[in-house]
């Protein structure tokens, strides 16, 4: 008789492990998700810091709300005039404006 008693309780413990190994899926899964948003966030803030605040302050940006569209215009303007940014950095860094800066 003690046998299945002890498949029982092993049977309940499987159980459970499962049930707390799918429980803790979701939160594990968005986690590093939202930790790579934001690292990628930091990173073109500090890219708009190096590349944006050497001719003028960076609330230039901040008076200048404006869509996506002009943000490209004016991204490109300013490689033009001189400003440090690589053509891959570019659509991040004109994504980064429009959302930060876009019009109100
Ligand atoms: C090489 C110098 C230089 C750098 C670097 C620079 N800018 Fe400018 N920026 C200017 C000059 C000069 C003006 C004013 C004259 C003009 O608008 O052509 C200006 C004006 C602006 C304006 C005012 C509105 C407008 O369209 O004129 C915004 C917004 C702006 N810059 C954004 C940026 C951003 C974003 C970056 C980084 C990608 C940047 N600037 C980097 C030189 C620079």
């Amino acid at each position: 008789m003690k046998q299945p008693a002890i498949v029982l309780l092993f049977l309940a413990i499987v159980l459970s492990l499962l049930v707390a190994l799918f429980d803790r899926h979701p939160t594990s899964q968005s986690a590093p998700a939202t930790a790579a948003i934001s690292a990628e966030d930091a990173q073109l803030t500090q890219l708009v810091q190096s590349s944006c605040s050497g001719c003028h302050s960076l609330a230039t940006l901040a008076q200048n709300r404006q869509s996506r569209a002009r943000w490209q215009q004016t991204v490109e303007r300013m490689i033009q005039l001189g400003a440090p940014v690589s053509p891959d950095q570019e659509p991040a860094l004109v994504d980064y404006l429009s959302s930060h800066f876009g019009p109100q």
